[in-house]
């Protein structure tokens, strides 16, 4: 029986940020193995060498007991999900991946970060667990951000960006201020060109998707709303304009609707933006857009 307390010695150890990986081998029968494992570790140069442990409790323990060959994968940051399927119970793991063969027939993931097969070398009492030492046979790795656990979460690498820091009294391009406002006017501008491409004005989008919400509102309501939500309001006119251009109609007084006509404009318009958030989006890959979009959700202007 431990001294310590489970949770709180759990909790230190989850302090530990890692990667994670997912280990399989080819069980008794040729049936394929595999479980999700943070407990990874790299070993040796030379002889190649890496570690990681299995819990006495797990299911596959036999099956890595006297495996001849395991293969450790590095997940990348786009691969949460599959790191989940890999640590949930009463499912087949494998359905419908397209595993490669390795040696002694060990299934190999494809589209990982890094990729080690490993011929079984030393197996160790670790406690409640057994420590796996295997000798690499073949490896490949590829640039890709990786999956990261810590604290019991997933989370994504954040490289520290070594910036110069700026001169005092000038105008620093490293200002949070200064960068948001930047990305907001060349974002913008992209779209808005998108917009003129089409014909559009970025007035008369604003006017179609507030009207596009569907809850009936005057001009002046429209102009409001535009205030709250662009921080400028749209003009009268640009309202009236698309009454006159049959987009908008007021059915009853002071509840300005869309037209079946305005209808299919707002979904043109849409179609517009999403294609413009794409080129928006630039190199960014997809764990970065999420994470811009969380940073940016919790920025708070006082
Ligand atoms: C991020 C993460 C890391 C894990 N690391 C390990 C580990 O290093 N060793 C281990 O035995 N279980 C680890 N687990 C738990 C196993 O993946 C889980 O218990 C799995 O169901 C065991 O499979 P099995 O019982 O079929 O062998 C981890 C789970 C997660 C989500």
């Amino acid at each position: 029986m431990s001294a310590f307390d489970g949770r709180a010695l759990r909790d230190a150890f989850g302090s530990f940020a890692t990667g994670v990986t997912i280990v399989t081998t080819a069980g008794p029968g040729a049936v394929d193995v595999g479980l999700t494992a943070n407990s990874f570790s790299s070993v040796s140069l030379d002889p190649p060498m890496v570690l990681w442990s299995l819990a006495r409790s797990a299911a596959s323990l036999e099956a890595f007991r006297s495996c001849g060959h395991f293969a450790v994968h590095i997940l990348s940051a786009e691969q949460e999900a599959l790191s989940t399927r890999f640590a949930s119970k009463g499912i087949d793991r494998f359905e419908a991946l397209a595993v490669e063969r390795g040696p002694g027939g060990i299934p190999l993931l494809p589209g990982c970060m890094a990729r080690f097969a490993c011929r079984l070398a030393y197996q160790y009492e670790g406690g409640d667990h057994v420590i796996f030492v295997g000798e690499i046979v073949e490896f490949s790795h590829s640039a890709r951000k990786p999956l990261v656990f810590h604290g019991g979460r997933y989370g994504m690498l954040l490289p520290r960006q070594a910036g110069p820091a700026g001169e005092p009294g000038n105008l620093s391009t490293d200002d949070l201020l200064y960068q948001v406002s930047n990305a907001y006017f060349r974002t913008r501008q992209a779209v808005v060109e998108q917009l003129a491409r089409k014909g559009w004005t970025a007035e008369a989008y604003a006017v179609l998707s507030i009207a596009g919400q569907g809850e009936g509102l005057a001009v002046h309501e429209i102009v409001a709303r535009s205030w709250q939500l662009r921080g400028q309001p749209v003009s009268e006119d640009a309202v009236r304009q698309l009454i006159a251009r049959g987009l908008l109609h007021e059915p009853e007084p002071a509840r300005l609707r869309l037209t079946p006509e305005g209808r299919l404009a707002v979904m043109e318009l849409s179609a517009l933006r999403k294609a413009s958030e794409a080129g928006v989006q630039g190199d960014l890959d997809p764990s970065e857009v999420q994470l811009l979009k969380h940073l940016l959700g919790r920025l708070e202007l006082r």
